[in-house]
């Protein structure tokens, strides 16, 4: 990559505001009634995490996770691990894991192996933007906001070497 990255915007801030308002509705609807527990997944989820939390309707608790993948050659070779966990017991809860974007489904697959394992009420996934073409592993996606290309994309939390994060809009790095 150069030093300026040539930026093709794919979704703009209305068009996100749009999509996380309807998730954030229909999160709204499913849970209500039940203590909703809402798992950021850092750093990529970030600000879609602040964003659909502020949104929905209902009360819920928040907890946050970090995990990092190693090797970057072939997908079966790399190693997910967790660098922050959740913090509280989560047992006896509903669960929602969410996410920026899923590409080989490798590390929701793992989460959702190692949370499935602790007794909750429910656990479900969010993505914010779904790689469908790059999938490896199949993962349940309960919710969804956008499917895109098989483009590397930047912005709303999606870095590029950690560059990127804050932008208000969701773009493709043009390849030369
Ligand atoms: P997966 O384990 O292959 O599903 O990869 C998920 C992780 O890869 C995401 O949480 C991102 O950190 C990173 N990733 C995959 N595709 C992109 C992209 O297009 N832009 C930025 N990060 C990406
Ligand atoms: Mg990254």
């Amino acid at each position: 990559m150069t030093r300026e990255d040539d930026l093709e915007i794919l979704f703009d801030e209305q068009a996100i505001e749009r999509t996380v308002l309807e998730l954030a509705a229909q999160i709204s609807r499913d849970y209500a009634g039940k203590d909703l527990l809402l798992v950021c997944i850092l750093k990529g989820a970030a600000i879609f995490f602040t964003d659909l939390a502020r949104r929905l309707t209902i009360p819920v608790m928040l907890e946050f996770a970090q995990v990092s993948s190693y090797g970057s050659g072939s997908v079966s070779s790399r190693v997910v691990t967790v660098t922050k966990d959740i913090g509280s017991d989560i047992s006896g809860k509903h669960v929602l894991l969410v996410d920026g974007i899923i590409d080989t489904g490798t590390t929701m697959d793992f989460l959702l192996k190692r949370y499935r394992e602790r007794g909750l009420a429910s656990l479900k996934v969010a993505v914010l933007l779904d790689k469908h073409a790059h999938r490896t592993v199949d993962v349940p996606i309960d919710y969804r906001g956008f499917e895109i290309p098989d483009r590397f994309v930047v912005g709303y939390g999606m870095d590029s070497r950690e560059k990127y994060r804050n932008l208000p809009y969701i773009a493709a790095v043009r390849q030369e």
